[in-house]
């Protein structure tokens, strides 16, 4: 009669130096295959005398279960070392570089801003960045709108929880934070990511604008005409841009206008500006600006007897759009790669 004990401790010294999983495999059918060593036992019981049957019944089933626990054991070890291996050899680094030299684009909002940065810095501009978590004085106070002021209610404002910040609802915070750390003379653009509760086909919560604004003496809005009919003509690559300032108000400016621009329809596509004795005919507002008012220029420190400035502020995807003929805003922000690769650079 084969010996339990001797058998178990044959197996557990076999289990505890096994190297892989055929050398597993072999343990099993060599245990508990069809002629393996315990499957044998139970026809060993034939031979058990009557009294004893049940309780060697008991210990071969025991046996059977203790061995199949730790081979099952030692299987699913052999079996999640083979997976991490695996794994180990399909990672993928995302930083590797893409084998297609084409694969990325530039987003065409990104495209107007590296354009913009390239007409102002060529005429002399800084480049600004305010923050986009901002606190009221300098999105609203500063910017000569008091506490109670109905513009306020305009901005449809996303307020942080429990604190006094919000997220801006425009670039001008930027007007503020660089005059309040520098003395004139100024010319600072800046451009940047502002936030409104509002969402339609012609509103998204965030968006991005471009501020430009000028601090000295004897700056005047024929110098603002000229700076934006400069910018107009190399941004869309015409000549004759025509602009129509239209009277306006803005709490920070003084006077205060709106800007429309003109255009036609061309192929049903619309076409800015034209040679001389074809101007488009019709006008669109693209644009606010103004005279810096005074009091925003006292609120930052700046002598208004002695220095005037003019500033202004635009939608840059207004501007793509534009230029690139895109018609549904909400498209910059989908990331539709179909869409990156159509208008992306
Ligand atoms: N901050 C204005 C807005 O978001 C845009 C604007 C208008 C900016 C006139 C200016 C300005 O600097 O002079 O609606």
């Amino acid at each position: 009669m084969t010996n339990l004990e001797t058998l178990l401790s044959d197996f557990n010294s076999q289990i505890s130096a096994v190297q892989n999983k055929q050398q597993l495999e072999e343990i099993r059918v060599n245990f508990l295959g069809k002629k393996g060593l315990v499957t044998e036992l139970f026809s060993q019981l034939k031979n058990v005398p009557n009294e004893e049957k049940k309780a060697f019944g008991a210990k071969i089933n025991q046996l059977r279960d203790q061995v199949t626990q730790k081979i099952d054991i030692a299987k699913d070890h052999f079996e999640n070392a083979e997976l991490n291996e695996k794994l180990i050899g399909e990672k993928i680094d995302v930083s590797a570089p893409t084998r297609k030299s084409s694969a990325g684009k530039i987003h065409p909002i990104n495209q107007v801003m590296l354009e913009i940065e390239e007409i102002f810095g060529a005429l002399g501009f800084d480049f600004a960045k305010g923050p986009e978590i901002e606190d009221d004085f300098h999105n609203f106070t500063a910017l000569n709108m008091p506490a109670d002021h109905p513009a306020r209610q305009m901005q449809d404002t996303f307020y942080l929880k429990n604190s006094d910040l919000l997220l801006r609802t425009h670039t001008s915070n930027t007007q503020i934070r660089k005059m309040l750390n520098s003395q004139p003379p100024l010319k600072v653009a800046a451009l940047g990511r502002v936030f409104r509760r509002d969402s339609d086909q012609t509103h998204t919560p965030m968006f991005h604008q471009f501020e430009g604004f000028v601090v000295d003496e004897n700056i005047n809005m024929g110098h603002l005409k000229w700076t934006l009919e400069n910018f107009l003509e190399k941004f869309f690559e015409v000549k004759n841009v025509e602009l129509r300032f239209r009277p306006s108000f803005f709490p920070f400016t003084e006077p205060s206008a709106e800007v429309d621009i003109n255009y036609s329809i061309e192929n049903g596509r619309i076409k800015i500006g034209g040679s001389k004795n074809s101007l488009g005919d019709r006008f669109m507002e693209i644009l606010g600006c103004g005279m810096i008012h005074p009091n925003v220029l006292e609120n930052c420190k700046i002598d208004s007897k002695k220095y005037q400035g003019f500033a202004f502020g635009i939608g840059i995807e207004r501007l793509a759009m534009l230029k690139y003929g895109i018609t549904d805003l909400r498209m910059f922000f989908e990331n539709d790669a179909r869409f990156l690769n159509h208008f992306g650079f």
